[in-house]
């Protein structure tokens, strides 16, 4: 796909609706041979001021819960289904997903990483090419085929989530850290229980 030689789309003018709503196209970002790959739904509103995928309230809770377990968040890549932000935050169409999920294809083709983390119902559902009942099934593994290749994809909830309803951050939490040792990832805090020797 020439459109994306360095897994950034520049110009694409596929669904209406999202070029008229958004300031920019939001491509991952992160290495581009991550072990980690987080699937959010779409940009919102800070996403599509700053052209960076989580970067605004739910940018700081995945953060955070990176921190919390050791990793950088510079070790991991982070995208979502569509890259351009839905108008008033409403949920990408089934159209608008499917105009994306070249983009999406091409992104986790390069990376081919050991595993794939989905942030919220969105992605779970659309990855995973079923309903999902993210709160109950956050944390289960499933192996499915992403453009014609098996990937094992992780669900969680999404980082929002544990903003209004505190229960589900231990489940995001632990989530995380499934993910974390899924990848093989170095939990700095082990790392440094380590130096102390
Ligand atoms: N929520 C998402 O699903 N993606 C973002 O990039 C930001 C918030």
């Amino acid at each position: 796909m020439s459109e994306m030689e360095d897994l950034r789309v520049t110009a694409c003018e596929r669904c209406p609706e999202l070029v008229e709503s958004r300031n920019r196209i939001v491509n991952g970002t992160g290495p581009d041979d991550a072990e980690l790959l987080f699937v959010g739904e779409g940009p919102g509103a800070n996403e599509d001021a700053e052209g960076e995928p989580f970067v605004g309230r739910s940018g700081s809770v995945l953060d955070d819960g990176l921190r919390a377990i050791g990793v950088d968040r510079s070790a991991v890549r982070i995208t979502n289904c569509v890259r351009c932000r839905p108008p008033e935050n409403r949920d990408p169409t089934t159209e608008e997903l499917a105009n994306c999920r070249g983009y999406l294809e091409t992104e986790i083709d390069r990376l081919g990483p050991e595993v794939i983390v989905t942030l919220g119902k969105v992605p779970s559902e659309h990855l995973l090419e079923r309903s999902v009942a993210v709160t109950k099934e956050a944390g289960e593994i499933e192996e499915v085929r992403i453009g014609g290749e098996p990937r094992r994809v992780l669900i969680n909830v999404h980082p929002a989530a544990t903003l209004y309803d505190r229960s589900q951050s231990e489940t995001f939490e632990s989530t995380l850290e499934q993910a974390a040792d899924l990848a093989g990832l170095e939990n700095s805090s082990d790392q440094s229980r380590l130096d102390g020797f």
